[in-house]
Formats: structure tokens, sequence, C-alpha cells
């Protein structure tokens, strides 16, 4: 099975989190798929502070804070692909949705351990704003950044999609982000499109694994 992972980065069950569940069910259609879905909404999230001790100890989880962030590592690490959702606040991530990916900063280790841990997962990107031009492809950029940063190969939406989803919500919640008929057409495309990459790039890993073996 290939693991497709959501995470919203919104404090609220609103109009990211109807949109991230439009992707995943979309994502749900390709067989093969199961998806889990983590809200950031109440959880409680510290800063990273750059003490490195997670580096220095060789520690693949944080190793001074002891808060929501625990158990939020191991289905990042599990997972085949990522759908971060994130509303637009500032033009940009949520705090949230920062902080959350601030706190891989011990992912240094893992990478150390296997340069190529992430190189055969795939991410696409969701960005729900209250405006229409309100900074959604900034938001989808703060996303991406996140997946090129960890070798995570980013996937595109292809014509009229490009880097990512963007939906309007009219700052209206769920029923605004359902009425930008667009937005979810394009945010279950991005959903299907990150499912049926993890499901061939996974047969690929198997296959140049294979030819690997059987030229000694
Ligand atoms: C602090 C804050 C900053 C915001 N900044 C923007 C913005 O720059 N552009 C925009 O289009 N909407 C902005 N919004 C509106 C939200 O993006 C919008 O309501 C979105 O649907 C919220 O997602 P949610 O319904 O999942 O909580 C902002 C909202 C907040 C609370």
């Amino acid at each position: 099975m290939v693991k497709i992972l959501g995470v919203s980065g919104s404090p609220r069950k609103a109009a990211t989190e109807y949109a991230l569940k439009q992707a995943l069910e979309a994502a749900e259609e390709v067989p093969g798929v199961t998806t889990e879905f983590i809200s950031l909404g109440g959880k409680k999230i510290n800063f990273c502070i750059h003490c490195d001790r997670c580096i220095k100890e060789g520690a693949i989880s944080c190793v001074i804070h002891k808060d929501d962030m625990s158990n939020l590592y191991q289905p990042f690490y599990d997972a085949d692909g990522y759908i971060f959702a994130s509303p637009v606040y500032d033009m940009g991530i949520t705090g949230q949705l920062a902080t959350y990916f601030n706190r891989f900063r011990p992912v240094y280790t893992l990478l150390k351990q296997n340069p190529r841990y992430f190189s055969s997962k795939v991410g696409g990107a969701i960005a729900v704003g209250g405006t229409r031009n309100g900074g959604q492809e900034c938001t989808l950029n703060n996303i991406l950044g996140f997946y090129y940063t960890n070798g995570i190969l980013a996937v595109s939406g292809g014509m009229g999609v490009y880097h990512g989803a963007c939906v309007w919500s009219q700052d209206r919640k769920a029923q605004g982000a359902e009425e930008d008929l667009l937005g979810i057409k394009n945010v279950r495309f991005i959903g299907k499109r990150v499912a049926e990459t993890a499901v061939m790039v996974k047969a690929g890993v198997m296959a140049l694994q294979s030819e690997t073996n059987r030229a000694g």
C-alpha cells in the first residue's frame, strides 16, 4: 500500500480542512492508496530554538520539547506522499504550519544516515485564502520550499494548477471553499496526482532495486 499523509495547517475545522479532505478523498480513488489526515488545530507545538541537540545526539525527533510534536514525527517519516494545506496568513503559511516544518530539524540526522530517505516520496500543496488573489501562490511556495529542502519530489498540478491548488474561501469557512468550484476541482486533481505519482515512484523504486540486484 501507498500512504498519503494530509496535514492541515489551520487552527480551525473550516475551509482548509474541507479542501484537504477533498484532496485525500480523491487520492483514495487511486487503487492501493490509503490516507491519513492530521490537523494542527489545537495542537501545542513549541518553536524550534535551533539548539541543534537533535543533530548532536543523532536523534530523529526533538530531544528538548515534550509537546504534541512527539506524535507527529512518525507519520511523516512513514508516509510515501504528502499533501500539506494551509490557510493564507499574511500571504504565507500559518505560524502553526511553519512551526511544524521547523521542528523537522532532526531530519538532518535521518538524511546523514540515508541521504536518499525522502528521494522517493512526493508532495503536493494546497493554499486557501479569504480573498481571490490573497497570496495563495506565495503560500504554495512556502510548502514547496519544505519539500525542496528535504529532497521530497514536488508534484505539479500541470496546466492550470501549476505549483498547487489555490482555493478562495471568501472568509466563509467550509461553505465558502465548497462554493469555489474551480478551486475544489483543482484540489481534487492535486490529490489524485500526488497519489498516482506516489504509486508510480514506489513501483519504480522496486524496479530499480531488482535491476540493481540483477546487475550484481
Ligand atoms: C491572521 C490572518 C491573516 C490572513 N491573511 C490573509 C491573506 O494574506 N490573504 C488572504 O487571502 N486571506 C487571509 N486571511 C484569511 C484566511 O486565509 C481565510 O479566511 C481562510 O479561509 C482561513 O482558512 P480556514 O477557514 O481553514 O481557517 C487571513 C486570516 C487570518 C486569521
